[in-house]
């Protein structure tokens, strides 16, 4: 039998992607989402590839994670593996955001992750072995305008999986980051105009609707998130799994310009991809 692994929002895109591609990988898969009438997309692909994934219902922002999480270790026995998936990012000028829009995503992306985190740690310690993957982002190594909450909250999932990487490596679990650049999922096409749609006017706008072409225009022409997915199934079944992968060209280009070239030109290379206007 294979190892149980548990994923979070795989209701669409890379969390549906790597539920089937560790299925596939021959992991006994829980796949968790916060609405279960939003299985069908989960169930097509799965039959599409003659897997099976069992579905339950998470939300990782509910107050109930760790007896929810008690629940399926009783059900379905220990979690090895733990994929944080789950994550929303709205767009906007940060100044303009609503206090709602930014508590929204913390609560998603870096406290609803944290819960989960802590419900499974128990019984992986106890077992003295397991791997948890936090899906970050490129926007996890660098800022971009309009995703500032967005961007903040995949710095937060970092500096943490830094961290616990060295606090649980002594109890045989791996922290690993993954940290996908532009995949066509619906994260750019719901919450992200969500937030970019709000202000036709005001100072943010020329930049606003500057931008959020440009995203947009990305996110039509990337890939699909498949090679995400296999990324994960490929990390949870790795005998020594590297810390962090980044994935896509886009991404990779921007973590290695980030690393070689000096700040201001970095800064002007941005500016210039993004058309930026600068007052001095
Ligand atoms: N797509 C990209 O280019 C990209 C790039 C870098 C990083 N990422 C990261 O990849 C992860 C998945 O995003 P995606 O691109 O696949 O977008 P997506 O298709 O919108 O998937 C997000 C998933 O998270 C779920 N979710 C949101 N809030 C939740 C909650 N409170 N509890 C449980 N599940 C919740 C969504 O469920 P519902 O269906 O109920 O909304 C959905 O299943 C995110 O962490 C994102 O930041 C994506």
């Amino acid at each position: 039998m294979g190892n149980l692994v548990l994923i979070t929002g795989t209701s669409s895109g890379i969390g549906l992607s790597a539920a089937v591609e560790c299925a596939a990988a021959g992991f006994r898969v829980v796949a968790t989402m916060r609405d279960v009438d939003r299985r069908k997309a989960l169930d097509e692909a799965t039959k599409a590839r003659g897997v099976s994934v069992s579905v339950e219902q998470l939300d990782v922002t509910a107050g109930h994670v760790v007896p929810k999480i008690r629940e399926l270790v009783l059900k379905y026995g220990p979690f090895y593996g733990l994929v944080n998936n789950a994550g929303l990012a709205i767009g906007g000028a940060f100044e303009e955001q609503s206090e709602a829009d930014v508590r929204e995503q913390f609560e998603t992306n870096v406290f609803g992750l944290m819960a989960v985190t802590r419900a499974v740690l128990p019984t992986m310690r106890a077992a003295k072995r397991g791997r948890i993957i936090n899906v970050s982002s490129i926007s996890g190594r660098v800022g971009l305008p309009l995703v500032s909450t967005y961007a903040a909250t995949k710095h937060a999932v970092e500096g943490l999986s830094e961290s616990l990487r060295w606090e649980l490596e002594g109890f045989g679990i791996d922290v690993c980051l993954v940290e996908p650049g532009t995949f066509k999922t619906p994260i750019f096409f719901e919450h992200l105009r969500r937030g970019a749609a709000v202000p036709t006017s005001g100072p943010y706008s020329a930049l606003t609707e500057m931008v959020e072409k440009l995203f947009l225009e990305e996110a039509e022409k990337a890939s699909e998130p498949d090679s995400v997915g296999r990324a994960i199934a490929g990390l949870l079944g790795q005998e020594s799994p590297r810390f962090r992968t980044v994935i896509g060209t886009d991404a990779r280009t921007l973590v290695t310009l980030r690393r070689m070239v000096p700040d201001r030109l970095f800064a002007s290379g941005i500016r210039r991809l993004l058309n930026l206007p600068r007052l001095r």
